[in-house]
């Protein structure tokens, strides 16, 4: 695994993000050797997997979600440190997957700022330290995605969104049919154009 795993899953209300999160999760810990970093504000999302194998952090509250993405960007950090003192130019520690079930929660509290920072340098740098952020949201707009982050994203899930303008700001275009329950449209660097894919195959699209 040496792609670029950062991954944004976008739908409104009931359309499958998490389904499709949990997807995801379970094809990473079916192949081992990974590390998780669970941001799950809703409390009943992630918490499942909180005794996993590999779960390095589980943060369920204001505190420890903003002391987990401290920790995901000093790991950052400290792994860039490693590389450097190594002369290598990719980390060889195991990939650590952040996955962060809604967005809302991070971007509406008084630390919006610096998660925003926090995350679009994760998004930017983050593949050579082998450190991937999963990010879900119900709205897809610039106040919750700011386009630093958007633009960064390898891979788009796109499933159902409110309006044509959600559809464009993930995708660039509005494909003018709408994905139903089960169904995504996906856009990885391997595709010319979104296509349209079963939620349960998300994983295998963005590994292609
Ligand atoms: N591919 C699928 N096959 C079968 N059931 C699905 C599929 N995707 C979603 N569902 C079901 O649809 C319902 C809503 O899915 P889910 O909770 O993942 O949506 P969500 O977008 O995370 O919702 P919320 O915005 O409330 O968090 C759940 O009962 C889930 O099991
Ligand atoms: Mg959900």
């Amino acid at each position: 695994m040496n792609g670029s795993y950062n991954t944004l899953i976008a739908g409104v209300i009931g359309s499958g993000k998490s389904f499709c999160e949990k997807r995801i999760i379970d094809a990473l810990i079916s192949q081992g050797g990974n590390m998780y970093v669970l941001i799950d504000p809703k409390k009943v999302e992630l918490h499942q997997y909180r005794n996993n194998v590999g779960v390095l952090q589980y943060a369920d509250d204001e505190e420890s979600i903003y002391e987990a993405l401290c920790f995901v960007y000093e790991l950052m950090q400290s792994r860039f440190d490693d590389m450097r003192a190594n002369e290598q130019t990719v980390s060889t520690e195991p990939h650590v997957f952040v996955f962060v079930d809604e967005m809302a929660f991070l971007m509406q509290g008084s630390r919006k700022k610096e998660y925003v920072r926090m995350m679009s340098q994760v998004t930017l740098m983050g593949r050579a330290a082998r450190i991937h952020l999963i990010l879900c949201t119900q709205v897809a707009t610039q106040d919750v995605i700011p386009a630093c982050i958007r633009d960064n994203m390898t891979n788009i899930v796109c499933l159902r969104q409110r309006d044509a303008g959600k559809y464009r700001y993930l995708l660039g275009s509005f494909p003018g049919k709408l994905p139903m329950i089960g169904k995504a449209y996906v856009y990885t660097p391997m595709m010319c154009e979104p296509e349209k894919i079963d939620t349960e195959k998300v994983w295998e699209a963005i590994n292609r």
